[in-house]
């Protein structure tokens, strides 16, 4: 994966030359946090959190736990502490096992911490099409109870897993299979509240079969930083202790957990229109009719938009470089594009809540015109 451009980090000094705009679209985690979000921060009651002091951090935790109808809640810095967390506790037992897509963050993109730090094998599933994997192939996964073999303790599933909503009624397979086989079952739901709005079932809902789920607030919420790990009460308790053991205690993070209390009130209910804006995008991109460029609609639900790009002479690396260059002395050229090239055929572009409809439209502008400038066909 490619995380700068041809441009890289000289990017708004070549803008300024070039006399350009920046819509930077490789990911949620580009959001900055809102004025509101700062006004709170700088109001913020604190204390040291690790005495459980902290006022304004107790009263996130309460209202994430409330929200997912959970028993308690940790603020944690990462998503990725906060999953790896919730491997160490629910994998409790040296020579542990856990399950998870082949295409999931937490094997993908965790640095293997659930190995590293926490001393547990990831056996991966392939995911399909839809972020869902087989619960046949799961099941032949299985550990017996023999010497030779470890002990399979947890299922992890993601949702949104890039991009896309996990089918409900699938999750509710994977909860009778955890149930059947005495596993646990943990959500990293770094994007829950989008896989919420783009489905229209209560977040509660979503994660009403999992153990514990970690979602984050420093994504497309808009927060500068933090997660939040829910679960049981003595699930939380021993999270505490974990969170602590990794260096995770924090003092006065009142600050920034008054960020997060106000990105779960006013960006949640915005977010519809991230996923608007990700349809109206991906559309356009289709209404092209590129043999080389397509979107998969269906696949499209959230803040995310995955373009194929199908050609033996062009790549997504190519896509995404052209669209941070400005060659040609027209307005469609003249602005940069930031984008993710996940793969050699796969780009990927993120919305959230600063990109609104003008960036939006220059940012489709853009990509439109480098879709005709590659694909001559067109
Ligand atoms: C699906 C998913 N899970 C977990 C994480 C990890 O979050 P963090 O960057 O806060 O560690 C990310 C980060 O992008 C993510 O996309």
């Amino acid at each position: 994966m490619a995380y700068g451009g041809s441009a890289g980090d000289q990017i708004h000094a070549y803008a300024f030359e070039k006399n350009a705009t920046v819509v930077d679209l490789r990911s949620d985690t580009i959001s900055k946090p809102s004025l509101a979000m700062r006004q709170a921060m700088l109001n913020a009651v604190v204390g040291d959190d690790v005495y459980e002091e902290d006022p304004t951090v107790k009263l996130l935790e309460e209202k994430a736990a409330s929200l997912l109808d959970k028993e308690a809640a940790l603020y944690v810095p990462s998503g990725t502490m906060g999953n790896l967390i919730a491997i160490m506790n629910h994998c409790n037992v040296r020579g542990s096992e856990a399950y998870c897509g082949d295409q999931s963050h937490t094997f993908l993109h965790e640095q293997g911490g659930a190995a590293q730090l926490a001393g547990v094998t990831l056996c991966t599933l392939p995911n399909n099409r839809d972020g869902t994997f087989d619960l046949k192939t799961l099941e032949g996964h299985m550990r017996s109870d023999r010497l030779h073999e470890p002990i399979s303790k947890l299922v992890l599933i993601e949702n949104t897993i890039n991009g896309k909503i996990l089918p409900q009624s699938w999750i509710d397979e994977v909860a009778v299979f955890v149930k059947k086989y005495n596993l646990r079952l943990h959500m990293d739901g770094a994007r829950l509240w989008n896989a919420s709005i783009g489905s229209g079932i209560a977040a509660k809902e979503i994660v009403r079969a999992c153990d514990s789920v970690t979602f984050c607030l420093s994504k497309g919420l808009g927060a500068p930083i933090g997660s939040v790990l829910c679960g049981s009460k003595a699930f939380i308790q021993q999270a505490r202790r974990t969170r602590k053991a990794l260096g995770g205690g924090m003092r006065q993070v009142g600050v920034l957990a008054a960020a997060g209390l106000v990105a779960l009130e006013q960006t949640i209910p915005i977010l519809k229109e991230d996923h608007r804006r990700a349809l109206w995008i991906a559309k356009s991109i289709n209404n092209l009719r590129s043999k080389v460029f397509s979107v998969d609609l269906d696949t499209t639900k959230t803040n995310m938009i995955m373009v194929n790009v199908v050609s033996e002479e062009i790549t997504a690396i190519t896509f995404i470089d052209r669209l941070e260059i400005v060659v040609d002395d027209v307005e469609d050229d003249r602005t940069i594009v930031r984008g993710l090239q996940l793969t050699s055929c796969l780009a990927r572009f993120v919305l959230y809540y600063e990109i609104d409809d003008q960036a939006t439209e220059k940012a489709l502008r853009k990509i439109c015109y480098v879709i005709k400038k590659l694909d001559t066909q067109v």
